[in-house]
């Protein structure tokens, strides 16, 4: 999926300064702004300040041949998904409702070809002006989206509507228009169950069997199918990175809860077992700390109970069972041979073979091998998110296509 781009026009206002916090969380959310600081804008905050937060040049002027040899303002007006104006003054909503053209914000709210996203704040009067009344149904009649302003305490003294919402409500307006732009998603709908990380087996209450598992790869995953528009669930033994956003995280610590959880977070489209489950647990655990030498007794002996195999348990599910059951394979050496071996002894209907012979357990990259029913697609060595991102795809491709479940792409 490609980045998603804004073009951000700052007005001016004592509001201006929280445009560069927007820009932050903006980007922090992946979403890019290019700028545009009104002179009004520019006796508030800085255009240095404002190109330090983007990373890009930030533009200011119409007729400056400089801007213009860089970008032509009517490039400009074309250069992002969504036009966001914000603080959006009065003056700013005035002259977009009324078709000005004679500064560099106004001139590209009238070249555009995208949507435009005025966030207003202003005095509590300005905002209850008739003038301002009729420009803001004037504007939402012309198909621009008007946020609300806050109400509350001014900078003026004065308390009203008027306030610029707070920085995360307008980014959730911002995504959330940017999403309306782009139109359904291929997952949306569907909920898919994916377990990530080790899981801990205590010995006693201060030791455990465990495994290096990062969670990087199935933290990875879930992120790229939320972003595909599912709804997931993350059942995720104890991993050590914050879980993707808009995704159900659910903490757990041993397979056994592993295995609970995903049962009551069925029914779903699909389970992605990435989770490194732990074979065995000590068969006994104790509730009190193991003594290296208890009233002189030799060293305690580690008996081991098998944990039940998430990944069979859910294929092999007679009522319920994910319509799609994908599932990873750790190899060292054969990899397509053991692969399909495991494929028929868990019953699942995909395997994402990943060759773990390097430094793969922990690191930023994998190199796996998708196998399916009649197939086998070897993918390069990629970074994790990229192999997440082609493998939502991928899912995504064979969802709204059943048939391709048993088929290997070309
Ligand atoms: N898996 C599971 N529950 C277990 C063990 C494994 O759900 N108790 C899942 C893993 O999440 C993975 C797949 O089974 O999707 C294969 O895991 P792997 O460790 O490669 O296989 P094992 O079954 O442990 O087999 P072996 O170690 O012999 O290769």
């Amino acid at each position: 999926m490609s980045t998603q781009r804004i073009l951000l026009i700052i007005g001016g206002g004592i509001a201006a300064y929280k445009s560069l916090e927007l820009i932050r969380e903006l980007s922090r959310r992946g979403i890019q702004c290019r700028c545009i600081l009104t002179k009004g804008g520019a006796e508030f905050i800085t255009p240095l300040s404002v190109s330090a937060l983007s990373g890009e040049k930030c533009f200011t002027d119409l007729f400056s041949l400089d801007d213009e040899a860089e970008m032509g303002h009517i490039q400009l007006s074309r250069s992002a998904d969504l036009v966001v104006v914000c603080p959006a003054t009065a003056d700013l909503l005035a002259k977009a409702a009324g078709g000005h053209a004679n500064d560099l914000a106004s001139t590209t709210l009238m070249a555009t070809d995208a949507p435009v996203m005025m966030v207003p704040a202003m005095n509590v009067r300005m905002w209850e002006h008739a003038a301002t009344r009729r420009n803001v149904e004037t504007l939402r009649g012309d198909g621009v989206t008007v946020m609300e302003p806050d109400e509350g305490a001014m900078a003026c003294g004065e308390y009203g509507p008027g306030r610029l919402p707070d920085v995360p409500i307008i980014a959730d307006a911002v995504e959330a228009e940017l999403a309306r732009i782009a139109g359904p998603k291929p997952l949306e709908g569907r909920h898919v169950l994916v377990t990530a990380g080790p899981t801990r087996e205590p010995l006693d209450p201060v030791r455990y069997l465990s495994n290096h598992s990062s969670g990087k790869q199935g933290y990875a995953i879930a992120g790229a199918l939320a972003a595909l528009g599912a709804r997931v669930s993350l059942v995720s033994g104890p991993v050590g990175i914050t879980p993707p956003r808009g995704v159900d995280h659910i903490p757990v610590e041993t397979a056994q809860q592993m295995l609970q959880a995903c049962e009551d977070a069925l029914p779903a489209d699909v389970f992605i077992s990435v989770a490194a489950v732990a074979d065995w647990r000590p068969a006994i655990s104790s509730d009190k700390k193991l003594k290296l030498k208890d009233e002189g007794k030799t060293l305690p002996a580690l008996t081991l109970a098998e944990n039940p195999d998430i990944l069979a348990t859910l294929s092999h599910k007679t009522s319920d069972r994910p319509g799609l059951v994908i599932g990873f394979a750790a190899e060292t050496h054969d990899l397509e041979a053991l692969a399909r071996a495991k494929m028929q002894r868990k019953g699942c209907d995909w395997i994402v073979a990943n060759d773990v012979s390097g430094d793969v357990m922990g690191g930023a990259e994998n190199e796996v091998a998708l196998v399916t029913g009649s197939g086998l697609e070897t993918w390069p060595r990629m970074d994790k998110t990229e192999v997440a991102r082609r493998l939502a795809e991928r899912i995504a491709v064979a969802l709204n296509d059943p048939d391709d479940r048993q088929v290997a792409a070309e």
